[in-house]
């Protein structure tokens, strides 16, 4: 029998934000080889991207934006949808983190952090909820927490905020929307060879504190989260709601 395996995303559209770099660009190179085209979002060059991502034959479409602006992106989704077609699924994956005592944390890196990490993937979110419900298409939603999703962290506090918001935000979304045939799901990340990790890496102390912790003795790399989003993408994963995954080399089973 050839039936289409529960994991591909053949015939799928995916949207990736942050798909430049990092556990984007993972993600997005893990969609094509399961077969999925990807719509990139970011506010930069994504060509290395897509040249990864066509080398599987898929189609690779950048978005430029800065999420910062909701109604920009959110606009850039519905155009997207209309020239392109339908779009299957959407991975909130970009975000920053901002590090400081939280004696001496400010205003400016509490916003920041906010804006991107929670506010952009729920309004990024709606956009592509409210389309799916218009046209009465199931849909799939995998946001990007952390292990500060579960954790308290030390000197990001906005991050964790965030992340601890997200894992909410994720809840309430399946909540709503199980019923219309939308999942709403997310991937907790352990520690992963990305920009956003270079200062931990760089400070020798820290960094060798984090790998001891860490049961499978090694940082994860951006390809390792990559094929988790491509089950909770996919078929295979088609009862679960309001899930998170860690992908962390066994650091929450510590
Ligand atoms: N690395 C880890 O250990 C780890 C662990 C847990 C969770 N995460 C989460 O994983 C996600 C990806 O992070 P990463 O580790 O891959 O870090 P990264 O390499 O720094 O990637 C972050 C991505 O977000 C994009 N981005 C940030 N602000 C943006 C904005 N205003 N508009 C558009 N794009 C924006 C960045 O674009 P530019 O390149 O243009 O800045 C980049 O593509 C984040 O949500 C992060 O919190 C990471």
């Amino acid at each position: 029998m050839n039936a289409p395996s529960s994991f591909s995303l053949a015939g799928r559209t995916i949207a990736v934000t942050g798909a430049n770099t990092g556990i984007g660009q993972g993600i997005a190179v893990a969609i094509a080889r399961a077969g999925g085209a990807v719509i990139g979002f970011g506010r930069s060059s994504m060509d290395e991207t897509a040249a990864l991502v066509e080398a599987f034959g898929v189609r690779f479409t950048s978005l430029q934006c800065d999420l910062r602006d909701h109604a920009a992106a959110a606009g850039l989704l519905d155009d997207a949808w209309t020239t392109l077609g339908a779009i299957d699924g959407l991975v909130n994956n970009a975000g920053i983190i901002r590090r400081e005592d939280a004696a001496a944390f400010t205003e400016v890196d509490w916003d920041d952090v906010m804006d991107i990490n929670l506010k952009s993937a729920f309004f990024l979110s709606q956009a592509f909820g409210r389309r799916l419900i218009a046209e009465n298409r199931p849909g799939r939603i995998v946001n990007i927490a952390s292990m500060l999703s579960f954790q308290g962290g030390i000197r990001v506090v906005s991050y964790t905020a965030s992340k601890h918001g997200i894992l909410g935000v994720t809840r309430l979304l399946a909540n709503e929307w199980a019923g219309k045939a939308i999942n709403v799901n997310a991937i907790a990340p352990g520690y992963i060879v990305t920009n956003n990790t270079e200062a931990l890496r760089a400070d020798a102390e820290r960094s060798a504190s984090i790998l001891a912790r860490i049961p499978a003795g090694r940082w994860g790399e951006p390809e390792d989260i990559g094929d988790a989003a491509v089950f909770l993408l996919a078929p295979a994963s088609k009862y679960m709601h309001g899930a998170v995954i860690p992908v962390d080399g066994g650091w929450l089973a510590r």
